[in-house]
C-alpha cells in the first residue's frame, strides 16, 4: 500500500512510519515542516499530488495545557487539519485514519469507555480532538478514528521516557497516584495501523495495550522495575495537588468492542509493553540505563 503518514516526526508518527516500512508498505513520512495539516492548498496539493492509499494522520497539538491558552491554534491542529486530510482522501478516494484520544470522555464512567459511552471532553485540547474525529467522519466516509491513551515510547517527550531519562540522572520524580488509563506502547499502536488499512472498516477503534488499566504510578513502578531503577525515586502525588490548567479525566480506560467483534487479537497486556519498551531503551542507551 502507498501510505502518507502526517506528524511524522511525532512519538506515534515515527513509530507509524517506521512499522509500516516494516510490513511493505510503500510509506511517505511528513513532519510538521513538510507539511502543516492546517494549510488547506499545501494538504490538497500533497494528497493529490502523491494519490495515496492511505493516509495516517498523526499530527497534533499536544500540549494539553497549552491549548487552554491558545484555542484557535488546537483547532487549527487537531480539528481543521483532519478536516482537510480527509477531503484530501475523499478527492482521491484513499483511506483516511486519524488517531484521536482518551481524553474525549470525561472520566466520570467506573470501568472501560467503548464505543457506546458518549464522549465529554473537559478541556480545549480534548474537545479539538473530538471535533476534528467528527469533522474527519462528516467529511469522508472511509475514515477510520483511533482512539489511544496514555502512549509512552522511545524518543519522544512522553511522560515516561522522560521519567526515565530523569530517574537515570538520580532525580526525583512525582507521579499520579489517582487517574487511571489504558497505557499503550507507540510501536505496538502503529502496529495496528497496516492491518486497519487492510481491513478498511471505516469506525470508531480503541487501540490500547491489554489488561486492566493503570494510573501513571502503576506505570512509572513498572517501567523502574524493568529498567532496574530505584523506586524509591518517585513520589505519589494525587491528579488535584497539581493544580494543571486544563482538566484531565480520573479515568479514561478504554476497550474497543469493534476489534473483538471482528475478531482482531489483543494487544499485548501492558506490563509486557513496558518491558519491552524498557528493554529496547536499554538496548539504545547501555550505558545510561546501568
Ligand atoms: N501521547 C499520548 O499519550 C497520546 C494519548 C492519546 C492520544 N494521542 C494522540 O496521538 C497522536 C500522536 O500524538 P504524539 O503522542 O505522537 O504527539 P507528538 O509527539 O506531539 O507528535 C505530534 C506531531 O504533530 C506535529 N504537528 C503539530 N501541529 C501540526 C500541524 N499543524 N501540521 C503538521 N504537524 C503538526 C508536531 O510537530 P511539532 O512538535 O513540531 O509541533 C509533532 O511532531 C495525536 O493525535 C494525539 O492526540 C497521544
Amino acid at each position: 500500500m502507498k501510505v502518507i503518514v502526517t506528524g511524522a516526526g511525532g512519538l506515534v508518527g515515527r513509530a507509524a512510519v517506521s512499522s509500516l516500512t516494516t510490513a511493505g508498505d510503500d510509506v511517505t513520512g511528513l513532519d510538521r515542516n513538510a507539511l502543516d495539516i492546517s494549510d488547506e492548498s499545501a494538504v490538497r496539493a500533497t494528497v493529490e499530488s502523491q494519490s495515496p492509499d492511505v493516509v495516517i494522520n498523526c499530527a497534533a497539538w499536544t500540549d494539553v495545557d497549552g491549548c487552554e491558552f491558545d484555542q484557535q491554534r488546537a483547532m487549527r491542529a487537531n480539528a481543521l487539519g483532519p478536516e482537510l486530510l480527509a477531503l484530501a482522501c475523499r478527492k482521491v478516494g484513499a483511506l483516511f485514519i486519524t488517531i484521536s484520544t482518551d481524553y474525549v470522555f470525561d472520566g466520570e464512567k467506573e470501568g472501560f469507555y467503548t464505543q457506546r459511552d458518549q464522549p465529554n471532553p473537559l478541556g480545549v485540547y480534548a474537545a479539538s480532538k473530538l471535533d476534528g474525529e467528527r469533522r474527519a467522519q462528516a467529511s469522508w466516509a472511509r475514515t477510520i478514528v483511533v482512539r489511544s491513551g496514555y502512549i509512552f515510547g522511545a524518543g519522544g517527550l512522553n511522560f515516561l521516557s522522560t521519567f526515565l531519562d530523569r530517574a537515570r540522572r538520580g532525580q526525583h520524580l512525582k507521579v499520579i497516584n489517582d487517574s487511571f488509563g489504558t497505557p499503550t506502547y507507540a510501536s505496538h499502536l502503529a502496529g495496528r495501523f497496516h492491518r486497519l488499512a487492510e481491513l478498511d472498516l471505516p469506525g470508531i477503534y480503541h487501540i490500547v495495550n491489554a489488561g486492566e488499566g493503570a494510573s501513571f504510578a502503576q506505570v512509572a513502578e513498572t517501567a523502574f522495575e524493568k529498567a532496574g531503577l530505584d523506586r524509591e525515586l518517585l513520589e505519589n502525588i494525587s491528579l488535584d495537588s497539581l493544580s494543571r490548567p486544563a482538566p484531565r479525566p480520573r479515568n479514561s480506560r478504554l476497550r474497543c468492542l469493534l476489534s473483538e467483534a471482528i475478531g482482531m487479537e489483543p494487544m499485548p497486556y501492558w506490563r509486557d509493553a513496558i518491558c519491552e519498551f524498557a528493554e529496547e531503551t536499554a538496548a539504545a542507551s547501555p550505558s545510561e540505563a546501568t
